[in-house]
């Protein structure tokens, strides 16, 4: 087995990288889990229930039945990662992250149905969003956020360790925290692996 292949697979032995949680959990009388492209259309019925307000402070624009039939379509690629609160196999509440062109940034969106709200679904959605986040060494999330939605600045600030708000209360940005201590020596031990097998490669 090749040196470097050896060390990586003892590393993530060593010292197993934090994962989020991929497994649908029990919550609020329902379950939070990730929906994937073949319930395409549970996403399209969970926003097209969604009255004038809630489209208008999820999209911070108007947002037509046409308008969300074709985002839809659109929303299932490869780096784009939907957790869902379903009842009764309904989505009731979702958290989107994807990529913003580069690795580090990504964006990210919420919406919790009216009768579902203040049951804690938000708060637990941001959570498996961020550990997402972290996992994948995204440094920044932006939240498109009205100046007036108080309810999203609220539950942002339940997260004040990770996310900041920008002059124009605009946009939320949140920094993932640190990596853990044995992520901070995996990463060193890897950058060192190509000057070990220089040394190595100059002794053989
Ligand atoms: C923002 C939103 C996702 C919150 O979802 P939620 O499931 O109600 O969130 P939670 O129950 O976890 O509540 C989170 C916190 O937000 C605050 N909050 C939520 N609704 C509130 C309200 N009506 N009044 C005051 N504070 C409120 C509270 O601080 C609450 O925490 P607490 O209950 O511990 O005090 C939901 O209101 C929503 O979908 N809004 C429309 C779409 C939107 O604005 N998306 C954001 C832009 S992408």
């Amino acid at each position: 087995m090749q040196l470097s292949v050896y060390i990586r697979s003892l590393l993530s032995r060593l010292f197993p990288a934090e994962q989020p949680r991929r497994v649908p959990e029990l919550f609020a009388g329902g379950e939070i889990r990730l929906l994937d492209a073949s319930e395409k259309h549970l996403f399209r019925d969970h926003l097209l229930r969604l009255d004038g307000d809630t489209r208008r402070s999820r999209f911070a624009m108007h947002a037509t039945d046409a308008f969300l039939r074709s985002y839809v379509e659109t929303s299932f690629t490869l780096d784009t990662v939907i957790y869902a609160y379903l009842e009764n196999g309904i989505v009731r509440g979702t958290a989107e992250l994807r990529s913003l062109g580069n690795a580090d940034t990504a964006e990210a969106a919420f919406c919790v149905e009216q009768d579902w709200r203040r049951l804690g679904i938000g708060t637990r959605l941001m959570d498996l969003l961020l550990q997402e986040a972290r996992a994948r060494e995204t440094r920044h999330i932006y939240i498109n956020c009205l100046a007036t939605n108080r309810k999203m600045q609220a539950l942002a600030r339940k997260f004040s360790a990770d996310m900041s708000f920008e002059a124009g209360d605009v946009i939320g940005h949140i920094s993932p925290p640190e990596a853990a201590p044995t992520d901070r020596l995996r990463q060193w031990v890897l950058r060192q692996m190509p000057k070990a097998q220089a040394t190595l490669s100059r002794w053989s």
